[in-house]
């Protein structure tokens, strides 16, 4: 089954499809800055120039790596969304009884707590550690890796080595020089691939492969739908991905602030934060963008369905659903009288109704809504969304005058928490917090 846009209840309530025509207009100036930047290397998630290195570097890995039960990925943001998406969606055995391992564990925040649990529990000689940073230099994840370094050396002696795999940048920053300098096995991170757009590198596909996904599968999809804008930028006015900009775009130029990613594909949800995350740091900017608000089909439709619903007119909504759900097991006969449809039919027909009654709600409840129709939910179908999503990113990002790729304000917090932590060369930063701690507080006990 092909996967589909449905666009009949996109342009609704203050939007009109000739909205869509002033930014179609400017396909021309996305079409040349396309092939300019795919030819000069700057957009490596579409033109995935490092595939073949991937796919000839990661394999010999795997033998090291599957022999361990567990996985221990440090990283944060675009270091770990993709891999929990993809784990969430092919791999969801270590969340449901019975299962037997293999164990994927992300530590993606620097909670002591959690992370005394992890260490305490998992034993070292059965754990692969990968170490994830673009930069090389993020302080949550170097914290942890100075940590588990520690905990793997105290156990393992010299032989740690051999439980940490490093994926980073192929030449600068702390991470490559540890890699160096203690021969870890390490795979990279190429040039120009950010953060938020490297999950179909082996920032993803490293612990993809050790959870015996078909992580070939995954790249195959994303390159059926960026070919196209590779081979041929001219025709980007005729790719889905544009057409998604161009929507979101109007959708902002309308005062809609919002953007929901309502996923009606359940084992899907954690695409949310991914989706979040790569909308968000990519495109909030200069006072612009959309916020980006994950909700997973059925169970936000008794949480915040109520808002979309009928609070602000402010959103507008990607509403994900995919052919060929499993369909589980059917209703007896003895269902009771007041809910007697149901019997014979199958558990997930329900998900299919509900995403319909959902989806209608929206449209009747003045919600702009594109339907994303997957053809199937598999590695390939995921591979491609992604994609599209990635792209459609970016072209928002250009149709509004921003850069998509950078995150300039996150420095801001990371350069105080440096200084809090008594970090060099912070001088400012030292007498902003100074000022701050000392303004005057006013507490209220509750
Ligand atoms: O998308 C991004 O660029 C960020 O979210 C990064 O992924 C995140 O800050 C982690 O950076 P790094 O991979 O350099 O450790």
């Amino acid at each position: 089954m092909p996967h589909t846009l449905e666009w009949s209840r996109a342009y609704t309530h203050r939007l009109a499809l000739t909205d869509a025509d002033p930014l179609k207009a400017r396909a021309g100036e996305v079409a040349q800055r396309l092939a300019r930047e795919t030819s000069s290397g700057e957009l490596p998630f579409l033109t995935m120039p490092y595939r073949a290195r991937l796919e000839a570097e990661l394999p010999p890995l795997l033998p090291q790596v599957r022999a361990c039960k567990h996985m221990l990925v440090l990283g944060i943001g675009g270091s770990a969304l993709g891999a929990r998406a993809i784990q969430q969606a092919f791999a969801p055995g270590q969340d449901t009884p019975g299962h037997t391992g293999p164990w994927l564990w992300i530590a993606d925040n620097v909670c002591a707590e959690r992370f005394e649990a992890l260490l305490s529990a998992l034993s070292p000689a059965e754990t692969m550690v990968v170490c994830i940073s673009k930069s090389g230099g993020t302080i949550e994840t170097l914290s942890q890796y100075f940590l588990v370094r520690d905990w793997l050396r105290t156990s393992m002696g010299e032989a740690w080595r051999e439980h940490m795999i490093v994926v980073t940048d192929i030449v600068k920053g702390y991470l490559r020089e540890e890699a160096g300098k203690h021969g870890l096995a390490s795979l990279e991170v190429p040039d120009y691939l950010g953060g938020r757009y490297s999950a179909l590198s082996a920032v993803g596909l490293l612990p993809a492969a050790f959870l015996g996904i078909d992580w070939h599968a995954l790249l195959d999809g994303a390159a059926s739908v960026a070919r196209p804008l590779a081979e041929s930028p001219e025709n980007v006015v005729e790719h889905p991905s544009f057409a998604l900009a161009c929507w979101a775009k109007a959708l902002e130029d309308h005062a809609y602030s919002q953007l929901i990613f309502f996923c009606y594909i359940p084992q899907w949800a954690a695409y949310g934060d991914w989706f979040a995350q790569l909308w968000a740091e990519s495109l909030g900017k200069e006072g612009k963008g959309t916020q980006p608000v994950p909700a997973t089909g059925v169970t936000d439709q008794h949480s915040i369905n109520q808002m979309f619903l009928s609070g602000p007119r402010n959103k507008g909504c990607i509403f994900l659903t995919s052919e060929g759900q499993e369909q589980g097991r059917a209703f007896g006969d003895d269902v009771p009288d007041k809910w007697s449809w149901l019997k014979g039919k199958p558990f997930g027909s329900l998900l299919e109704a509900e995403a319909l009654g959902t989806r209608m709600a929206l449209c009747k409840n003045g919600v702009p809504l594109l339907h994303v129709q997957m053809g199937d939910n598999g590695p390939r179908a995921a591979g491609a969304l992604m994609m599209l999503l990635e792209a459609a990113t970016l072209f928002t990002g250009w149709l509004m005058g921003i850069n998509p790729l950078d995150q300039p304000a996150v420095e801001l917090g990371k350069r105080l928490a440096n200084a809090r932590l008594g970090a060099k060369g912070y001088t400012q930063e030292e007498a902003d917090l100074a000022t701050y701690l000392a303004a005057p507080q006013m507490k209220q006990v509750f």
